[in-house]
């Protein structure tokens, strides 16, 4: 099975944790994508979904699902989202598309955080994928130095600005033992607005696929 196909079935099996009269959140990228493509069958225990990039709302929306905004939400039970990397403890690494600060905010205003990836993404230790950074554009650089310190080697995204109008740095080679700590160090950088990793909120369920079954953990 190559990795599409992986991403269909494993936003498919994440279609049961939809409930009844349902606030859900929902995050971005391809594997959101094939999630919300399958949406019309659950589409009447959807009451509205609070979105988490003008890409999702706009892929919602398609599917005559209602969208609001967050603070008319309050508590969202489920959000669902995929990921770059996780680790067995469901620390992830999000944001190869950019989304991952308004992403941390629906997931931390979500009582449940379903995950879905497929097995390429499940690792031991998190780094491998370059850890996207979202920036205020004057911290450019000054940001940039503190990744070096760190020994990361930091990398704009050309031609990237975020929803929120603001850069990202993706930074290679750190390798992360502790993720929960470097997630609170970087949040106490000057212009840093969000890094990607999702430590202190983890995801609370993990779906995984592989060439045969969705194993949840
Ligand atoms: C979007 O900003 C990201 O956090 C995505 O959730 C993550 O990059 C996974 O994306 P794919 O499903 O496209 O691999």
């Amino acid at each position: 099975m190559d990795q599409d196909e992986k991403k269909i079935k494993v936003a498919e099996a994440a279609l049961e944790y939809i409930e009844n009269n349902e606030i859900l959140g929902i995050g971005s990228g391809s594997t959101v994508n094939c999630f919300i493509e399958m949406l019309d069958k659950v589409k009447s225990k959807i009451e509205a979904v609070v979105s988490s990039s003008e890409k999702t709302s706009q892929l919602v929306k398609s599917k005559n699902i209602k969208v609001i905004e967050l603070r008319e939400a309050g508590k969202i039970s489920v959000y669902i989202d995929g990921a770059d990397e996780s680790n067995k403890f469901k620390q992830l690494i999000k944001g190869g598309g950019g989304a991952l600060t308004r992403e941390k905010i629906v997931a931390n205003s979500s009582s449940k955080f379903i995950c879905m990836i497929d097995d390429s993404k499940y690792v031991g230790v998190l780094g491998k994928f370059p850890l996207p950074i979202e920036v205020i554009k004057m911290a450019q650089s000054s940001v940039a130095m503190e990744m070096i310190k760190l020994g990361g080697r930091p990398i704009l995204r050309e031609n990237f600005i975020t929803d929120n109008g603001n850069i990202i740095l993706d930074v290679h080679d750190l390798e992360i033992n502790e993720p929960i700590k470097l997630e609170k160090f970087l949040n106490n950088i000057p212009g840093v607005v969000t890094n990607g990793l999702f430590a202190i909120r983890c995801a609370d369920k993990l779906l995984i696929a592989d060439d045969k079954n969705i194993e949840v953990i």
